[in-house]
Formats: C-alpha cells, sequence, structure tokens
C-alpha cells in the first residue's frame, strides 16, 4: 500500500512583523468588517484582496433570515474580483473578523466553500497560488501555498474528465 503524506507550511507571526503591503490589507480587511450584515451571528468579517494589477478589493459577510443565503466575506470579494477583473489574478487574501469584544485574538481561517472557490480562482488564473494573510491581534497567519495546501484531495474542473 502506498502513503501520501501532506505538508503545510504555516507561518505566525505579529502584525507588526508582517510587510508594509501585508499590513495595508489587512487593514482594509479590517475596515471591511464595517460593511458586514451579520445580525444573526453578530461575527463580522472582511476580506481585502490585492489583484496583480494592484487594485485592492474588498468583501464583507452579508447574512439573511434565510440562513443558507448567507454568503461568507472571502467570497464576497472573490466573486467581485471575477466580475470586475476577470482577467487579473488575485496575488493575496487578507481576512480578519470582529465581535462584539472586538478583533479576534486567533485568526479567522476560510471555510471549506471559500477554499474551493479559492482553488478555482487560482485554476483560472493558471494555478497562481493566493497567499493568505490571517489576521488575529495576538497572532497572525501566512499561508503562501495556496488551495493544494488549504483544499487535499480537490475536486476540480479534471476530475470529471478523469477517463479521457
Ligand atoms: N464567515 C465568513 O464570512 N467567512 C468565513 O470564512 C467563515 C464564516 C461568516 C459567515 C457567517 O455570516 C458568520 O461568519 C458566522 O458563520
Amino acid at each position: 500500500m502506498k502513503e501520501f503524506v501532506l505538508e503545510l507550511k504555516i507561518q505566525e507571526c505579529s502584525e507588526a512583523e508582517l510587510s508594509k503591503e501585508d499590513r495595508q490589507l489587512v487593514e482594509a480587511a479590517r475596515r471591511a468588517c464595517d460593511g458586514s450584515y451579520s445580525p444573526y451571528s453578530d461575527f463580522a468579517v472582511g476580506a481585502a484582496l490585492l489583484l496583480a494589477n494592484g487594485v485592492v478589493l474588498t468583501g464583507s459577510n452579508q447574512e439573511n433570515a434565510a440562513y443558507p443565503c448567507c454568503m461568507c466575506a472571502e467570497r464576497v470579494a472573490l466573486f467581485q474580483a471575477g466580475a470586475l477583473y476577470p482577467q487579473e489574478a488575485v496575488k493575496t487574501l487578507a481576512i480578519a473578523a470582529l465581535t462584539k469584544e472586538g478583533f479576534t485574538p486567533r485568526p479567522c481561517p476560510p471555510c471549506g466553500s471559500c477554499r474551493q472557490v479559492m482553488m478555482e480562482t487560482e485554476m483560472r488564473h493558471g494555478g497562481t497560488p493566493i497567499r493568505l494573510i490571517l489576521y488575529g491581534t495576538q497572532v497572525c497567519y501566512i499561508v503562501e501555498g495556496g488551495a493544494k495546501d488549504l483544499l487535499p484531495l480537490q475536486f476540480e474542473k479534471d476530475t470529471m474528465n478523469s477517463h479521457s
């Protein structure tokens, strides 16, 4: 029997240790929390992404009384990028989360559906990995590997062509 062991590299640092460009993106993600509509969870999430052309787009979670209609901050930002700048790769995505007690001390990682959309976004742009910056007041995480690190055993376009 063969065995595969996967590795995931996560860099942990404080906000102050981030590069200036990354700190600016984190600040944009924090500000994006202001646009969150989250009366059900009281958990505001902000996402900010940097495109290859230098444009920064943001998103925030949008909830609904019909819970399955809710949309995560990351996908609001990623779909906006796809709709407005379909030719531009997403270089970096920063995420922050705000509760009544303030920004969370630990980073807020993207949910499975957002990871799936990150993966498809990467594929649209030749597999360019999306760097993730997960912000927390105590600690930040940087994940550079993109969806291959975040979503092993991916279901993708080619999965449906596996007989050809
Ligand atoms: N949420 C996000 O916006 N992004 C994530 O990656 C995780 C969860 C939102 C969805 C919902 O509005 C609230 O956080 C609580 O789950």
